[in-house]
């Protein structure tokens, strides 16, 4: 079984039966990963596997720390065994290093989890933070927005997207500029 069929069949066991809305919004953040094949090469299959596998830590029976970037990387290190690459794309996902400092999580994380390559995690980070709940495409600034009415001001995720907000933007930013030099590329 191929990577990507492995991490599909992972992440709709784990979320399709029990957050139903979360897997649509994993599908969706699967798509925007496949699209960015042209910057990413070799490593778009990467990327598309880490996209299905990203969100595994709301799955109820991941549960464990509530920081469900934590918890699905952990699930994916010790019991999926996935490659390491995954698991760190997973653990700082859409700048989790934020919501851990918010959750006191962070020596945690950081100890556990290396940083993967800036050109992975940001383009993950750019998937998701382009995808709205329900697998639909959005603009960052909607989806940042999305966030915060879902959650409501006073929450931690709140908090944690606030203060995340510079390198979200940013990921977004790189992986937009990316795309543009691929298509001027072709153009030329
Ligand atoms: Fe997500």
């Amino acid at each position: 079984m191929g990577h990507i069929d492995w991490a599909y069949d992972l992440a709709r066991n784990l979320l399709k039966e029990s957050l139903p809305r979360r897997w649509a919004h994993t599908k969706g953040v699967a798509r925007r990963a496949e699209s960015l094949t042209a910057i990413l090469g070799d490593q778009a299959d990467t990327l598309i596997a880490a996209a299905y596998l990203h969100d595994i830590g709301y799955a109820p029976d991941l549960v464990d720390t509530g920081m469900h970037q934590l918890d699905g990387a952990r699930y994916l290190r010790d019991v999926a065994h996935a490659d390491d690459t995954i698991c760190r794309l997973v653990a700082h996902h859409s700048c989790s290093v934020n919501e851990a400092t918010q959750r006191d999580l962070y020596d945690l994380l950081t100890g556990e989890f290396d940083e993967e390559s800036p050109e992975l995690a940001q383009a993950l980070t750019y998937c998701d933070m382009t995808t709205g709940p329900d697998g639909r495409h959005l603009d960052v600034t909607d989806r940042l927005g999305e966030i915060h009415a879902r959650y409501g001001p006073d929450h931690l995720v709140s908090r944690s997207i606030t203060a995340a907000t510079p390198c979200i933007l940013a990921s977004v930013r790189a992986v937009e500029a990316a795309l543009s030099d691929v298509r001027q590329s072709r153009t030329a």
